[in-house]
C-alpha cells in the first residue's frame, strides 16, 4: 500500500483541519486534549465549517434562484442545538419522523419552513405534525394522504414525492429512484400524475408541488441535470392536464470527501450548476418558475465533524494482518457494515508522521464485521494513541445506536479554540431508564 502525506490529506481535503507542530487541530482546539477533556469516543463538530457551508448555500440561491428555500436535512445529523444554528441563517428543515420533528421544533425551527418527509408517517405523526403547523407534507402514499385529509382542520400544503427514475452513480443503498425504489410514485408508469389529480378532490389537501431525491452522496452534477429535466418535463405534463405546480423540492445528495479518490465539486458549485440548470429548464420549456427547495444534509455537517478513538488492543494474526481496537465501532459508526464506507484516519498528537505500519482498525462490537477501516498505513501505534477519523459529521450521531450496551458518545462542538457539549455523554443509568420490571396485567385474557 502506498505511504501518503498525513498532513496533506488532513489539510487540504477534510472541512476546515489543520496540523501545528504535528497535532490536529480542529475548529482551534487540540483533538488530543479534547480527547482527555472529554473521553472517548468522541464526535467533534466545527461549528463554524457547518455555519459556513450552510450560509454560502443561501447565499448562492439568493444569487441563482432568488424564490427558494435551503432545508437542512435533519437526518444528517440532528439535535437541538444544530437548528439553533442553522434556523437563524435562513434555513428551513426537511424532517422525516415524529422525533427529528419534535427536535427541530425544539431547536427553534420555524414549523412553516418544515417539509415532513418519510414513506410511511404513523397516523400519530401525522397527528403531531398536523397540531405543529407543519408547512409542507411530501406525501408519499395514499394512505398518508387520507389521514392529512383527516386530521387537517383547513388545507394543508402537500407536495408529491414522485420517482423521476435517475440511477446516480452511489451505493445502492442510498440510491432512491431506481424503478424499484420504495420511495416516491413512478411519473413514467402515470401513477405520479394519478394520484395528483385525485388529491385534487380532498376537502384538506392543497398542492403545492413535486418533490424529488434522486441519492446520496453523488459526485456528477449530470446526475441532477437529468433529474431536473425529468422533473421539469413532468411539470409540463401536469400543467396540460390544468395542474399548478408552486414549488419543486429537489431534495440532496451533494458529495463529500472521506477518502483521497473521492473528487467532490465544492458544495457551492453543486448548488449553482443546479440552480443554473433548473432556470434554463425552466426557461426553456415556458412554465412557470416554481419555488425551489434544496435539502442538503451531508454536504453541510459531514466535514464538521471527526471522531476520535482511544487505540485499546494492538494484535498481530502472523502473516496475515495486524488490529488495533479503538474504543469505539459499529454503534458509532454503522457506515462501514451498511455500505462498505470508507475511511482515513491520523494519530492526533503525530498527524503528520511518516506512515509505515499496515493496521486494519477494529470496532470493539462482538461482531466480526466490526472494522472501522480494513487497511491503512499508520504510523506505529501504541495503546493509548489517540486516532481520528474524519467527515464523521453526518450520519454518525444519527445513525448511532446502543447495541451491546456501549454508549452513543457525545458530540462535542468546538469554535475559536472554544469546545461545549452538544449532545451530553451517555451514564448507565440512561441505559436502563426504559428497562421495565415485568408486571402483566389481565387484559390479555
Ligand atoms: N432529502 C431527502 C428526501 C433525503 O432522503 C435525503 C437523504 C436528503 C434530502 C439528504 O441527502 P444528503 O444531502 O445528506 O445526501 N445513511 C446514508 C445516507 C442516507 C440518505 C437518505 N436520504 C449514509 O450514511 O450515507
Amino acid at each position: 500500500m502506498k505511504k501518503s502525506n498525513a498532513a496533506a490529506t488532513a489539510e487540504m481535503c477534510f472541512g476546515e483541519l489543520k496540523i501545528e507542530n504535528h497535532r490536529l487541530k480542529i475548529g482551534g482546539c487540540d483533538a488530543a486534549e479534547l480527547a482527555k477533556k472529554y473521553g472517548t469516543p468522541l464526535y467533534v463538530f466545527d461549528v463554524n465549517y457547518a455555519v459556513k457551508t450552510a450560509a454560502a448555500y443561501v447565499d448562492v440561491l439568493k444569487r441563482e434562484y432568488p424564490d427558494s428555500t435551503v432545508c437542512y436535512a435533519s437526518k444528517a445529523f440532528c439535535c437541538t442545538a444544530i437548528y439553533n444554528l442553522l434556523a437563524p441563517l435562513g434555513l428551513g428543515a426537511d424532517v422525516v419522523s415524529g422525533g427529528e420533528l419534535y427536535t427541530a421544533l425544539k431547536g427553534g425551527m420555524d414549523p412553516q419552513k418544515i417539509y415532513f418527509h418519510g414513506n410511511n408517517k404513523s397516523e400519530a405523526e401525522v397527528e403531531y405534525a398536523v397540531k405543529s403547523g407543519v408547512g409542507y407534507f411530501v406525501v408519499d402514499s395514499l394512505y398518508e394522504l387520507e389521514l392529512i385529509e383527516k386530521h387537517a382542520k383547513k388545507k394543508q400544503n402537500v407536495l408529491f414525492r414522485v420517482n423521476p427514475g435517475v440511477e446516480a452513480h452511489t451505493h445502492r443503498f442510498i440510491q432512491t429512484t431506481t424503478p424499484d425504489s420504495k420511495f416516491g410514485f413512478s411519473i413514467a408508469d402515470g401513477t405520479a400524475e394519478n394520484v395528483i389529480l385525485s388529491a385534487l378532490k380532498y376537502k384538506n389537501i392543497n398542492f403545492v408541488g413535486i418533490a424529488c431525491h434522486i441519492g446520496s452522496q453523488i459526485f456528477e452534477p449530470q446526475s441532477f441535470e437529468i433529474a431536473i429535466d425529468k422533473m421539469t418535463d413532468f411539470i409540463v405534463r401536469l400543467n396540460s392536464l390544468g395542474v399548478t405546480v408552486e414549488q419543486l423540492d429537489l431534495g440532496g445528495g451533494f458529495g463529500v470527501h472521506y477518502i483521497d479518490e473521492d473528487k467532490p465539486l465544492t458544495s457551492e458549485q453543486y448548488m449553482a450548476n443546479s440552480a443554473r440548470y433548473l432556470a434554463a429548464a425552466v426557461q426553456s420549456r415556458g412554465i412557470k418558475k416554481p419555488h425551489l427547495i434544496f435539502e442538503p444534509g451531508r454536504s453541510i455537517v459531514g466535514e464538521a465533524g471527526i471522531t476520535l478513538y482511544t487505540v485499546g488492543a494492538i494484535k498481530t494474526i502472523k502473516d496475515l494482518k495486524t488490529y488495533a481496537a479503538v474504543d469505539g465501532g459499529m454503534f458509532e459508526n454503522p457506515r462501514v457494515s451498511l455500505y462498505d464506507a470508507r475511511y482515513t484516519a491520523v494519530v492526533a498528537t503525530k498527524a503528520d508522521a511518516e506512515r509505515d505500519t499496515l493496521y486494519s482498525i477494529a470496532g470493539k462490537c462482538c461482531e466480526s464485521g466490526d472494522i472501522l477501516i480494513d487497511g491503512i498505513m499508520l504510523p506505529k501505534l501504541t495503546g493509548g494513541d489517540i486516532l481520528a477519523t474524519f467527515t464523521t459529521g453526518a450520519y454518525h450521531y444519527s445513525m448511532a445506536s446502543n447495541y451491546n450496551r456501549n454508549f452513543v458518545p457525545p458530540v462535542i462542538a468546538v469554535k475559536d479554540g472554544k469546545s461545549a457539549y452538544m449532545v451530553k455523554p451517555q451514564t448507565y443509568e440512561d441505559l436502563v431508564r426504559n428497562d421495565a420490571i415485568l408486571e402483566f396485567s389481565e387484559d390479555g385474557k
